[in-house]
């Protein structure tokens, strides 16, 4: 038999190949539009959601985020230059803990990390940034997590971020506990050419951000209405992308959407997060696609509106929404990949 000191010797080699190999990681991860949305969790901490939800990556929209694991004695974030401390910085150190367990290392860590699109243009810089973080922080730390695992560790720092892990059309299942809440693709990005064109209203940094929104959900009385009528809509939704039927689609997401506004509007307390050019364009989507246009709109938690649409259309989309009043900017992103490791 092998005396003991050569295991412990064999161990603690691999321990520092690892740290030497591993040690730094870049990765990228797109930000995703939600067609059934996640709004409330069964489990705040553990980020469990009350319901499963259905999202598009967004290609070209997307956070790179580096992950040094070092001798500082403290983990450091800077996000797009700018040095961040105080609660940001603990939500980012509560993944690279839970890393940190799974690959049994001590060591801090120095995060980088930068977003393409503009802030406050109403897309989820978070679920970009986690789904990043988790897939950057893992393999600096020598790990090689299943998608399965990296969207349950992406989901602890930003609910949305377990979506951006896998690539294309993602389905997050609820799940029966948190070995079970995790995403996955149900249809690649290039299984149907949609395009999200995002018309900006507001810029404005939003008041009331989306975990605290999760945590009075189920003070609407409309909660409960909206949470059991979703396996249904998750089916019509899942369906309506697999079949590439754009009008049951569009329904379905229009209804979704405004059953979670709803919901946060008779929260208490009560969440407004339209503006008098969100309503302005439902009423001008409907119109047009009344008149043919193949269009519907979704709202996350912000006042900024996507309006969805076949590739085909989207440069007359973008050009009508440049048009209405209200409208600053228009972004336009079609259906983007998974996260991946760049470096
Ligand atoms: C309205 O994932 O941003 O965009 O887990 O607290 O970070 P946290 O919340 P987040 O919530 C997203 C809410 C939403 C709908 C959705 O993306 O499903």
């Amino acid at each position: 038999m092998r005396p003991a000191i050569f295991w412990a010797s064999d161990y603690n080699f691999k321990k520092v190949l690892i740290k030497m190999t591993h040690s730094t990681s870049t990765s990228v991860a797109c930000a995703n539009i939600a067609f059934i949305k996640y709004w409330g969790n069964r489990d705040n901490a553990l980020r469990l959601p009350v319901n499963g939800s259905i999202s598009m990556n967004l290609d070209g929209l997307f956070a790179r985020t580096t992950v040094a694991f070092n001798s500082s004695k403290s983990d450091s974030l800077l996000i797009n230059d700018y040095a961040v401390t105080g609660k940001g910085l603990d939500r980012v150190s509560s993944i690279l803990d839970l890393v940190r367990g799974m690959a049994n290392i001590q060591e801090k860590a120095e995060v980088k990390s930068e977003n393409n699109f503009p802030a406050g243009a109403g897309i989820a810089s978070s679920a970009a940034a986690f789904g990043a973080l988790a897939l950057a922080a893992s393999a600096a730390a020598g790990l090689n997590l299943s998608e399965a695992e990296l969207s349950r560790l992406a989901r602890r720092g930003s609910g949305s971020a377990a979506r951006s892990i896998p690539a294309g059309f993602v389905e997050w299942q609820m799940g029966k506990d948190e070995e079970d809440s995790y995403a996955f693709s149900i249809a690649q990005a290039d299984h149907w050419a949609l395009m999200d064109c995002i018309a900006v209203v507001s810029s404005a940094h939003k008041k009331t951000g989306s975990t605290e929104g999760h945590a009075i959900a189920s003070t609407s009385p409309l909660q409960n209405a909206r949470v059991e009528d979703t396996l249904r809509r998750l089916e019509i939704c899942r369906r309506a992308i697999l079949d590439k039927d754009f009008e049951s689609f569009a329904n379905i997401i229009e209804l979704d959407s405004d059953m979670m506004h709803a919901v946060m509007m008779t929260s208490n307390p009560p969440l407004m997060y339209w503006q008098n050019a969100t309503v302005g364009i439902f009423h001008a989507v409907r119109e047009w696609r009344g008149r043919g246009l193949p269009v519907a709109y979704t709202v996350d938690a912000g006042a900024n509106v996507h309006v969805i649409c076949p590739s085909d259309y989207a440069k007359e989309v973008e050009e009508k929404l440049r048009e209405l009043p209200g409208v600053i900017n228009v972004l336009v992103a079609g259906a983007g990949g998974g996260a991946r490791v760049i470096g």
